[in-house]
């Protein structure tokens, strides 16, 4: 079988499946989604993955926190002998699909029939690494350039083999990175602006566009999460809420707190960089979003928008779209469930 094999949030398989299967169409590159509620993961299966993986960077997928390329799906494996099984599929591969792999890591989805596997998989990853390399599959050390060989627990029996290009997929095991909550963070949603900036900007864009000095605006700041988020890369920031801030947020010096509504203040001067964590609804926020694109108010933005219950696939593109249309000029726009993101998805926008 061949496909694409992409880790989400449980319960937003079909969000996933729709974008996947939309994506593909609209690339030329059909397939089907196969799918169970809850899983965690879609297996979008297709002739030519190779081709449809460079059409979908993992960047560029909302809904998949994990992009990867299945090389075969083992079913009814022996318990007490998986290497063997998993060595001969690695063998059968085509030759242009045999490879030396960089590093191998041993995962299962992040759903709660398969967190439970996630010590099978520990030992099972320590027990197949000497193997592959002495099959000569797995180089000494890791190499972070060379492809990543996955594999995937759906049970103790049941194992997808799939390959990651290192420059395309999540660097982190099952697309999930792990930040730490610092004691000083005035809220949890600072791991979101954090793992915003880590996952939906390059390293090299981090470096580029937030630069010590530049101003920025928080919309729906307090307690002052992506506040302080932001004066810890030294941007000045203008923080509108009606809600207090956290007294050392306050205290950096760098911060002026204003009571105003969000979806009325405008700064005086343009800002470069505009974050929003306002919780409204999505297209009112995305049409305000692509005012302040629009008049010049910022160059960049990172927002939230808070997904409806039902047909959230349709409401993020239309949001997407109308925050694209209202903004009236190009833009280079990626958004992403993020791991720290619950019902909503996150949004970055900068001059294309
Ligand atoms: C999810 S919280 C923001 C958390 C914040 N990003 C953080 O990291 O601490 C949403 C905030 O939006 C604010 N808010 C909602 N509607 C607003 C509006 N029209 N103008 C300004 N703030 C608004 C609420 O007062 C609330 O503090």
């Amino acid at each position: 079988m061949n496909g694409l094999l992409c880790y989400c949030r449980p319960g937003f398989e079909p969000e996933l499946a729709g974008e996947l299967t939309e994506r593909a169409a609209h690339a030329g590159l059909h397939g089907y989604a196969r799918t169970q509620r809850n899983e965690a993961y879609v297996l979008f299966v297709c002739e030519d993955p190779a081709a449809l993986s460079a059409r979908l960077p993992w960047r560029s997928l909302i809904f998949a926190r994990q992009k990867l390329v299945l090389l075969a799906e083992l079913r009814g494996i022996d318990p007490r002998d998986r290497i063997t099984p998993v060595l001969a599929a690695l063998s059968e591969l085509p030759p242009e699909q045999r490879v030396r792999y960089g590093d191998v890591w041993v995962e299962h989805p992040d759903s709660d029939t398969a967190k439970p596997l996630a010590g099978l998989a520990r030992s099972f990853g320590n027990a197949l690494r000497p193997a592959l390399r002495k099959a000569g599959l797995l180089t000494d050390k890791p190499q972070p350039r060379l492809p990543r060989l996955h594999l995937c627990f759906l049970d103790g029996d049941h194992v997808l083999l799939a390959q990651a290009d290192p420059a395309d997929s999540a660097p982190w095991p099952l697309g999930i990175p792990r930040l730490k909550l610092l004691s000083d963070a005035p809220s949890r949603s600072a791991l979101k602006l954090e793992e915003a900036l880590m996952t939906l900007l390059t390293p090299e864009e981090r470096e580029r566009l937030l630069r010590p000095g530049m101003r920025a605006a928080d919309l729906g700041a307090a307690p002052g999460g992506w506040t302080w988020v932001l004066t810890r890369e030294h941007l000045h920031v203008t923080s509108v809420d009606n809600g207090p801030l956290r007294e050392h947020v306050l205290d950096t010096g760098l911060v002026e707190h204003l009571r105003a509504d969000g979806f009325h203040w405008k700064p005086e001067k343009p800002l470069d960089w505009m974050v929003c964590d306002m919780v409204e609804q999505p297209r009112r926020v995305a049409e305000r979003m692509g005012e302040w694109i629009a008049q010049g108010w910022c160059k960049h933005a990172i927002f939230n928008l808070k997904l409806p219950m039902k047909k959230r696939w349709d409401e993020t593109r239309l949001c997407l779209d109308l925050f694209q249309e209202r903004a009236g000029r190009p833009l280079l726009i990626r958004a992403k469930q993020l791991y720290h993101d619950r019902e909503e998805i996150t949004v970055f926008a900068t001059p294309a």
